[in-house]
């Protein structure tokens, strides 16, 4: 492939730069011999390609609702060069050779990196553990552990996944829900509102009081542990109290949690059903504050996609989830950008640094400095646009962002020196 430069883009630094790239890599001008391709990246920010830790691409199992291929394009049009992909497939990523079965899929079809997450429990059952130590010992180089979807309720079984992982720095990544507190039923957040529509509530408490002996157990064991979709002020102290121990806990949260409200669920409108449920505007303050001061580490999307056969259902019955990685950046720049919460060094961080340092990766989430792999997002700070479901590259069409206006802001995703969007 020709050389190219990207000309004239502003870093997160707020530097001006030209970026040289060729074979893959960014390069010192110098070095660039012959033609060399120019993009124009004038009052464009080059940000280094997102990471995202918690994307559900449905493959193998359930490529009605995506697969490898849609959900990865779905991820470079959002600005990833990178996701790691949850392990509630069918079957279950919970061996060394379905872990290699995805990468496998991924290195056929991707349009960007995937990295597998292991399950922690056989089948997911939270009864016995999962091949840990073959998983990550595999070509799959699996770090990132997790039964998301379920949560790991099991105290014993959560210590002793703890404790295994430390052998190779892996994480577990636990999906926070006390399932007697909130159980089967438990579809939105228990308020005045839950009351009024007849729906089972799900406490906030119902997340902070796994969050809380998770925390323990990682002090306990020395490990670390990862806390997904932080989605209450109650977990936000508590992890706050947790590192300011020195425990070894990182948190994420999701675009759909800082930025939409359990009062659009009054509808009965399925799409924004999700599992930990939207919650009132005190834990959504909570939430953008505790990103704000890093006491949330990054921003993971949860990209959750479901056939209208599984959303087309009585609001109790239909499956969790929502669609998040076209619109993530989006709605972290309106959320946190826009009113000044976050600058864009600190969203390279919290979408890519972090992430990237959090799953152990080498060659994601880098700077963009030379000899460093070319994964990049440019982006159009200014411009808008109405969200429309029917143009998503997913194969899915549950996107709490229909007919909305929010930033338009990808238009160029580079990963490993390949344009794999460009609008
Ligand atoms: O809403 C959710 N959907 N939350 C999860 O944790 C799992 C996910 C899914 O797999 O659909």
């Amino acid at each position: 492939m020709t050389p190219y430069v990207i000309s004239g883009a502003t870093l997160p630094s707020g530097e001006r730069a030209d970026l040289y790239i060729a074979d893959g890599c960014f390069r010192d001008p110098a070095d660039v011999v012959g033609e060399v391709r120019r993009i124009d990246a004038d009052g464009l920010i080059a940000l280094p390609g997102l990471v995202d830790l918690h994307t559900h691409l449905r493959e193998p199992g359930r490529e009605d609702a995506e697969t490898i291929e849609s959900g990865t394009l779905a991820a470079a049009r959002g600005g990833f060069t990178c996701v790691h992909a949850m392990a509630n497939t069918e079957p279950v990523t919970d061996t060394a050779e379905e872990a290699e079965h995805v990468l496998e899929i991924a290195a056929r079809d991707g349009h960007c990196q995937v990295v597998p997450i292991g399950a922690v429990s056989k089948q997911l059952e939270g009864v016995e553990l999962a091949e840990l130590g073959m998983m990550a010992r595999s070509k799959a180089r699996v770090r990132v552990f997790s039964d998301d979807g379920r949560c790991v309720a099991d105290s014993l079984l959560m210590r002793r996944a703890l404790s295994y992982v430390t052998a190779f720095d892996g994480v577990i990544a636990q999906h926070s829900q006390d399932p007697r507190l909130a159980g089967a039923g438990a579809c939105c957040h228990e308020s005045e509102i839950s009351g009024r529509l007849g729906l089972p509530g799900w406490p906030a408490q119902a997340e902070s009081v796994i969050v809380a002996r998770d925390v323990q157990l990682a002090e306990l064991t020395g490990s670390r542990l990862h806390v997904c979709h932080v989605s209450t002020a109650e977990s936000v102290e508590v992890i706050r109290w947790a590192k300011a121990r020195g425990v070894k806990v990182t948190a994420e949260a999701t675009p759909h949690h800082l930025y939409l409200d359990t009062a659009e669920v009054i509808g009965y409108d399925t799409t924004y059903k999700v599992n930990p449920p939207l919650r009132t505007s005190e834990h959504i303050e909570a939430v953008r504050a505790a990103l704000a001061d890093g006491t949330i580490d990054a921003v993971a999307t949860d990209h959750a996609p479901h056939t209208p056969q599984d959303k087309d259902h009585p609001f109790d019955v239909a499956l969790p989830g929502m669609l998040g990685l076209e619109q993530a950046l989006a709605v972290v720049i309106e959320t946190m950008v826009k009113p000044g919460r976050l600058s864009w060094a600190e969203v390279a961080e919290r979408m890519s640094h972090a992430p990237a340092r959090i799953g152990q990766l080498t060659t994601q989430g880098r700077p963009l400095a030379v000899g460093e792999p070319a994964n990049l997002v440019l982006v159009d700070p200014q411009a808008t646009a109405v969200v429309d479901r029917a143009q998503s590259a997913s194969r899915s069409r549950n996107n709490p962002y229909h007919g909305r206006t929010l930033p338009n802001p990808v238009v160029t995703t580079i990963w490993a020196g390949q344009i794999t969007h460009q609008r």
